[in-house]
C-alpha cells in the first residue's frame, strides 16, 4: 500500500525562523510550503485598506469582494488580488500591528482554513496551528521554540533597531498569539536557540524521511 502523500507542519512562536525553515524543508523535499501567516496579512491588509474598523464582519466584507489567492512558490509564497500581487505590502507596520487583532477572529481563521484545505498535498505547512487545528492528521509535525533573547538578537541583525526593543515587542507578540499557538501533542519541538538554520532544516528532514519510510 502507498502512504498519502506527505504533510509537514511547522508551527511556533513568532521570529523563531519557521518561514526560512519551512522554505528549506520544502525545497529539500521538492515540494510547496504554505504560510498561513501571509494569508492572515492580507486579510488584515483587506480590511485596512477598506477603511472600515478591523471588525469580523468588515475583514469578511473585504475578503469576499476582493477575494484573495495564495500561490505557494517554494522560494517564498505570493499573495494576489486579481492580477495585482500584495505580497510587498503584507509586512508594513500597519498590517504588522493590525494582524493580531485580525488574526483571533473566527470567521477569518475559518477563511484561512479553507484556503490552505484547497490544496492538494504534498506540502509544507507553516504558522501557529498547522499541526493541531487544521492538519491535525499531519504526520510529521515540528513547533519551533527560542527565548525571547535569541529570537531578538537573531531580528535584531535583520532590522537596524534595539534589542531590548525587539525582544519587548515579542514578548508582546507571544501574548497576543498565546490563543492559537501550542505545540501539538504529536509534535517534534525543537529548540532552535543553540542551531543554525541548515542545523534546524537537518533534524526536520531526518525524522520527515522516517516518517516517509514508515
Ligand atoms: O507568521 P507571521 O508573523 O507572518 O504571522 C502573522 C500573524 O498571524 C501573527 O500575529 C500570528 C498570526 N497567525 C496565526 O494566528 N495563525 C497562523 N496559522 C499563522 C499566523
Amino acid at each position: 500500500p502507498s502512504l498519502p502523500p506527505l504533510i509537514v507542519t511547522i508551527d511556533g512562536v513568532a521570529a523563531s525562523g519557521k518561514s526560512s525553515v519551512s522554505s528549506g524543508v520544502a525545497r529539500a523535499l521538492g515540494v510547496p510550503y504554505l504560510s498561513s501567516g501571509l494569508l492572515y496579512r492580507a486579510a488584515t491588509l483587506l480590511g485596512l485598506e477598506a477603511g472600515a474598523d478591523l471588525s469580523e464582519a468588515a475583514v469578511l466584507e473585504a475578503l469576499h469582494t476582493h477575494p484573495v489567492r495564495l500561490e505557494p512558490l517554494a522560494q517564498g509564497n505570493r499573495v494576489w488580488q486579481g492580477e495585482r500581487d500584495l505580497t510587498a505590502d503584507l509586512h508594513s507596520t500597519a498590517v504588522d500591528h493590525g494582524v493580531s487583532v485580525v488574526a483571533v477572529l473566527p470567521g477569518v481563521r475559518e477563511w484561512v482554513n479553507a484556503q490552505l484545505r484547497e490544496v492538494a498535498p504534498p506540502f509544507v505547512a507553516e504558522g501557529r496551528d498547522m499541526g493541531t487545528a487544521v492538519f491535525p492528521q499531519a504526520p510529521a509535525k515540528f513547533y519551533l521554540t527560542a527565548s525571547p533573547r535569541v529570537r531578538a538578537g537573531r531580528r535584531a541583525q535583520e532590522r537596524p533597531e534595539d534589542v531590548d526593543a525587539i525582544e519587548a515587542a515579542l514578548i508582546r507578540r507571544d501574548e497576543l498569539d498565546r490563543v492559537q499557538s501550542a505545540p501539538a501533542p504529536d509534535a517534534v519541538v525543537i529548540d532552535t536557540g543553540p542551531l543554525d538554520l541548515a542545523g534546524v532544516i537537518g533534524a526536520i528532514l531526518e525524522r520527515v524521511v522516517a516518517v516517509d519510510q514508515g
